[in-house]
């Protein structure tokens, strides 16, 4: 199964990712890496979750409607990654969009 977890490079959202990874699941993380605490901390999280080939990350925030929209239809169609991707490795730092600034 594919599965979105949103905040994934938070303290719930990456323990969470984790857990589904090590079952077997997809993982695609959804996050902004706002800085409501030091972001550092959320990197340290996103490269933890890195090392399996079945997450990625996706740098975006979940109020862009847009972004989620390319992302669901990346999904429903894999073979039409990016320019230059070449499945999952390369997207994993997709990003459907610069991270607007609240
Ligand atoms: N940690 C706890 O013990 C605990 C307990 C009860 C409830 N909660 C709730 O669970 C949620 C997650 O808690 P946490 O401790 O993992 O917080 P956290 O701040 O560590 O993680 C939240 C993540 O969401 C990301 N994020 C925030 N707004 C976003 C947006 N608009 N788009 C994309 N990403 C966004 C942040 O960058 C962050 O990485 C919070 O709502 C919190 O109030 C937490």
């Amino acid at each position: 199964m594919t599965i979105l977890v949103t905040g994934a490079a938070g303290f719930i959202g990456s323990h969470l990712a984790e857990r589904l990874l090590r079952r077997g699941d997809t993982v695609i993380g959804l996050d902004n890496f706002n800085d409501y605490y030091d972001p550092a901390r959320k990197r340290a999280n996103e490269r933890r979750l890195c090392a399996y080939d079945n997450f990625r990350m996706v740098e975006a925030d979940v109020r862009d409607r847009e972004a989620l929209l390319r992302l669901f239809a990346a999904e429903r169609h894999p073979g039409r990654g990016p320019p230059g991707g070449d499945g999952r490795r390369a997207r994993r730092h997709e990003v459907p969009r610069p991270v607007r600034q609240r």
